[in-house]
């Protein structure tokens, strides 16, 4: 049980790394940003940037999840620097008000909105030019494969069929249809989510070697294309767009 809990908080701290990585790229001189987190839920992401001194505002419909993240602000000592806020993905613009922040993190949310590309396009109205959404979403062949090994291949098949389950070149273009350009794309828990448990438990070193192969495969196209979910940092109004692959 505890070798599952560090197995999977292989790529969730991979994650963290990489998002506080890439918002420090935004402003080197370290200067706090404003952060919106929609569909934070109970603040997970939002305590983590907290932390590194941004200033983070979650957005959420559930009254539950905004309760749980006032109690984890507070035995964090994060208050001031946390707020929840009611609402969702269709009245981001009137919650948070456009141009009005430097960073939105979006993530495991496109998969339970009503419309994936309005949401995308509320998102760029609010960030400030030159702001940057952090994407997290799950992976459609990740589901089918995980369903076909489990013996459930009904389910995989309604899985590779279904409108909903996103993959990475089609995130890619719903993303230039809200007007960002994407500048990095990792695949998450590609090896970390998929490695026995027994093996970390057998093998001294294994978790640091396994902590490091995360990282090393998340950018390759084949890895990133079978990961779990995908991260993609992409960013709006630049003046010299920077893609990547
Ligand atoms: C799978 S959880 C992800 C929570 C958090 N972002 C994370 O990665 O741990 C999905 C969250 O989206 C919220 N949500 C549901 N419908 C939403 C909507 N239409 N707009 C914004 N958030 C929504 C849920 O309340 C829930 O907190």
């Amino acid at each position: 049980m505890v070798e599952a809990r560090r197995r999977r908080s292989v790529s969730a701290t991979f994650l963290l790394d990489l998002l506080a990585g890439q918002l420090r790229g935004l402003d080197p001189a370290g200067a706090p940003l404003d952060v919106v987190d929609l569909g934070g839920g109970t603040g997970g992401v939002a305590t983590a940037l907290a932390g590194h001194g941004h200033r983070v505002t979650v957005i959420d419909p559930s009254p539950d999840a905004l309760a749980s993240l006032e109690r984890r602000t507070a035995e964090a000592g994060l208050e001031g620097r946390i707020v929840g806020r009611q609402g969702d993905a269709a009245d981001l613009v009137d919650v948070v008000g456009e141009r009005s922040v430097d960073v939105v993190v979006c993530h495991r949310v496109l998969e339970v909105v009503e419309s994936p590309a309005e949401a995308l396009t509320a998102v760029a109205a609010v960030l400030r030019p030159g702001g940057a959404l952090s994407l997290l979403a799950s992976q459609r062949r990740a589901a089918v494969l995980g369903h076909a090994l489990a013996g459930h291949l009904g389910l995989a098949r309604r899985a590779w069929a279904d409108p909903r389950r996103f993959d990475h070149e089609g995130l890619v273009d719903l993303l230039a249809g809200a007007g960002f350009d994407v500048q990095a794309s990792h695949g998450i828990g590609a090896l970390a989510d998929h490695v026995a448990e027994q093996v970390l438990e057998a093998e001294p070193g294994a978790l640091a070697d396994l902590t490091a192969l995360e990282a090393e495969v998340s950018t390759d196209p084949a890895f990133r294309a079978l990961a779990p979910q995908v991260h993609l940092f992409a960013r709006v109004g630049l003046t010299t767009p920077a893609a990547v692959d």
